[in-house]
């Protein structure tokens, strides 16, 4: 049996498969939008852990900047006020609430961020990557970010907007400090020429390969109109530019001139999810500082899609009140870890419906997966005292299912271990769901109870063993994205008494027929996706 990942965990000498969020602004609570990236890499995270692998996985908050600043100011209270605040009172919570099981939490106002920032950027000033220098621009305090003008769009009078905040642009002109990026054009271009999988989806690798074939500009690593940020550590008139303190957050989060074994059992990131929006920040600018640093380049960047609300992205000004929460009290934590990712292909933008999302609870969670952890554990129970029998009388049929469950493992496991496609990976062990339910149709075991000749029984018997065993499989395959329901059919399969804890059971071991011991105590838990409520008229 493969080595579970609890038993790694603490181990120095193993390089743990570390996975990131970006860390979010502060300036609001978080919305779905928020929700679907962390639930991303908690599921992915999950998966490794169950692949028996050592994972580490980092979420966090960005709140320096102006964005921040001015947010706190219009509320009358300090910026870090402000942070604390929303940091302790809707950040944490949420990600506690959807069972997002992330092992460090990074905020970039930490003293063990702001001073190893300092010391990044001291050094890349002492190796001669900094230069003080003048810049004039379009600057997008929404995305905090130069803006050039070919990227900007026009209202009806003619006023420059960011395309992605449909806001006024300020122009900046400052003296500031600046990275040479510039410089690293050609050896970017070498590194995405030889990891062809750097940057996830193709469309989203696309897009950056033109950006820096275009050629890059030097980028502005100071601030000097404002304070709310790390200073510059040789001129304290500066602040470092939030998007240089908030991408370190990678690295100060995981020991880097702190704690060096650590740091070299984790980093760099194998996986940086983000929203395409920042891809450029982590696929160009992020990169190019660790080359600048020699220190080693993340594994991959792999963009997701946007939520969408009436066509537009989803954020705090267009949710049309719709907050994580509204979505967990109707139809549960665990669905809504499942729906998005279910429903949408990772890299493509969705929507959100309650019509499609109550559809396919209905369909694909209640009726087909629900339904048959329930049938199944009540017919052992009427037919076997609860006691799980063991099957003497397996035939093809049988064999069908032992089939489909190793394509069930080999695909979701390719799928969402190795290409991130949740929808393929969940999509594998919902058709393995659906194959089990053709088969006790086509058996009608409730026929077959009739019989109570020993051929019959035995029939019977190995009927229910096999879908009891399938069920065993499922549970596994699906604990990292509904963790919640696989203990509660864990428990109603009486798994634990003979195979430990769920947790424990290595993906790579799930196709292995014939785990479940017979004699197993089956009971008809709780019922696992129960019937909704009918929504709110005003949802
Ligand atoms: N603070 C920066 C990130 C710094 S990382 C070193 C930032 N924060 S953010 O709060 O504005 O948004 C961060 C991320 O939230 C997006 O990139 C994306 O991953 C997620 N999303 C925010 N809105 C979203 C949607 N409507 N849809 C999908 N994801 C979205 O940018």
């Amino acid at each position: 049996m493969a080595a579970t990942g609890t038993e790694k965990q603490g181990d120095e000498s193993v390089k743990a498969f570390y996975v990131s969020t970006p860390i979010y602004y502060v300036n609001d609570a978080p919305h779905l939008g928020h929700a679907y990236t962390t639930v991303a890499g908690d599921v992915l995270t999950r998966w490794h852990r169950q692949r028996g692998e050592k994972v580490w996985y980092l979420t966090g908050t960005d709140e320096h900047g102006q964005k921040i600043m001015r947010t706190a100011e219009a509320n009358g209270v300090t910026p870090q006020e402000w942070c604390d605040k929303l940091v302790e009172e809707a950040w944490k919570p949420l990600w506690e609430h959807l069972d997002i099981g992330h092992d460090d939490f990074i905020r970039t106002t930490e003293k063990r961020h702001t001073d190893r920032v300092q010391e990044f950027v001291q050094d890349l000033y002492d190796k001669g990557e900094i230069y003080k220098g003048g810049y004039e621009g379009p600057y997008c305090v929404g995305c905090e970010e130069y803006k050039l003008p070919g990227d900007l769009i026009e209202d009806e009078q003619g006023v420059k907007l960011c395309p992605i905040h449909k806001k006024p642009v300020e122009i900046l002109k400052e003296e500031n400090y600046f990275f040479k990026l510039s410089a690293y054009g050609p050896k970017l271009l070498e590194f995405y020429e030889a990891n062809p999988d750097f940057i996830q989806p193709e469309s989203a690798r696309n897009e950056v390969v033109n950006f820096v074939k275009q050629g890059l500009q030097d980028l502005s690593i100071s601030r000097s109109t404002f304070d709310w940020g790390i200073p510059i550590p040789w001129d304290d008139k500066h602040v470092i530019y939030v998007w240089v303190d908030a991408l370190l957050n990678y690295a100060t989060a995981v020991g880097y001139g702190a704690d060096q074994a650590k740091f070299e059992a984790t980093f760099p990131a194998n996986v940086h999810l983000v929203g395409k929006d920042i891809l450029r920040f982590h696929a160009v600018i992020w990169p190019a500082m660790l080359m600048a640093q020699g220190l080693p380049v993340p594994g991959k960047v792999a963009a997701n899609g946007w939520l969408m609300v009436g066509g537009e992205k989803m954020s705090k000004s267009n949710l049309t009140g719709i907050k994580p929460q509204d979505l967990t009290s109707h139809f549960g934590v665990d669905a809504y870890r499942w729906y998005f990712l279910r429903a949408i292909a990772f890299g493509s933008d969705g929507s959100f419906s309650w019509e499609d999302f109550t559809a396919r609870y209905t369909s694909e969670l209640a009726n087909d997966y629900g339904n048959l952890a329930s049938r199944v554990a009540a017919m052992v129970g009427k037919y076997f005292d609860g006691a799980l029998p063991e099957a003497t009388a397996a035939g093809d049929a049988e064999q069908a299912i032992q089939d489909g469950l190793a394509k069930a493992v080999a695909e979701s496991d390719r799928k969402i271990g190795e290409e991130l496609d949740f929808q393929g990976g969940i999509l594998a062990v919902f058709d393995f769901v659906k194959q089990v339910n053709g088969y006790i149709t086509e058996q009608e075991p409730w026929k077959v109870a009739k019989d109570d000749s020993p051929e019959g029984r035995a029939r019977l018997a190995t009927i229910l063993y096999t879908a009891a065993e399938s069920l065993r499989a499922v549970a596994v395959l699906l604990n990292p994205v509904m963790p919640e329901t696989s203990r509660k059919l864990w428990e109603s399969l009486g798994a634990e008494a003979g195979l430990g804890a769920l947790a424990d059971q290595p993906l790579a071991d799930a196709a292995r027929w014939g785990q479940l011991p017979v004699g197993a105590t089956v009971t008809k838990g709780a019922v696992l996706f129960p019937r909704l409520e009918e929504p709110k008229k005003d949802a």
